[in-house]
């Protein structure tokens, strides 16, 4: 078959149509009674980057809203989204734990059949790296602090 075939059809639908791509300003953060994160991760070996926004409440430390925007190939796309549909309504610890396999298997077809070919495995590394990023700044610590989940890259 094609590599086209190697493709989830939800990783086909959300590289096309992202539910989460955009951005949220400080007025819409406050407008929710939330405190805005905004967080840069780019991948060295692709030169693709992705930015986080989170909205979180900080008396519950709820991510109350999250967008995104890229500068990726279609995987991170559609891998972007997903992370930040995962993100809603997780506290922050919550959400540093979700890993790039939650993320690839949140956009299989089947539970058996992988959403990407394996060499695109490593654009779904970035959704779990800004995540980290986001963490951190929320927190006002590095994100070299949390653990490191398992990751296929
Ligand atoms: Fe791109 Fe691993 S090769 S993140
Ligand atoms: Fe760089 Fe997909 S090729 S994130």
């Amino acid at each position: 078959g094609s590599i086209w075939e190697e493709y989830s059809q939800k990783v086909q639908d959300l590289m096309n149509n992202p539910k989460n791509m955009g951005q949220i300003t400080e007025e819409e953060a406050k407008a929710m009674g939330g405190k805005l994160i905004v967080a840069d991760f780019g991948a060295e070996s692709c030169g693709d980057a992705v930015r986080l926004y989170w909205v979180v409440n900080e008396e519950t430390n709820v991510i109350m809203d999250a967008k995104f925007k890229s500068f990726g190939c279609g995987t991170a796309i559609a891998s972007s989204d997903t992370m930040a549909e995962l993100c809603k309504g997780k506290t922050v610890d919550e959400a540093v734990k979700i890993t790039n396999i939650d993320v690839e298997k949140a956009m299989r077809d089947h539970p058996d059949t992988p959403a990407v070919p394996p060499q695109k495995m490593h654009c779904s590394v970035m959704a779990y790296d800004v995540i980290k990023a986001a963490a951190a700044s929320y927190k006002g610590v590095n994100p070299e602090d949390f653990e490191d989940e398992i990751i296929v890259c």
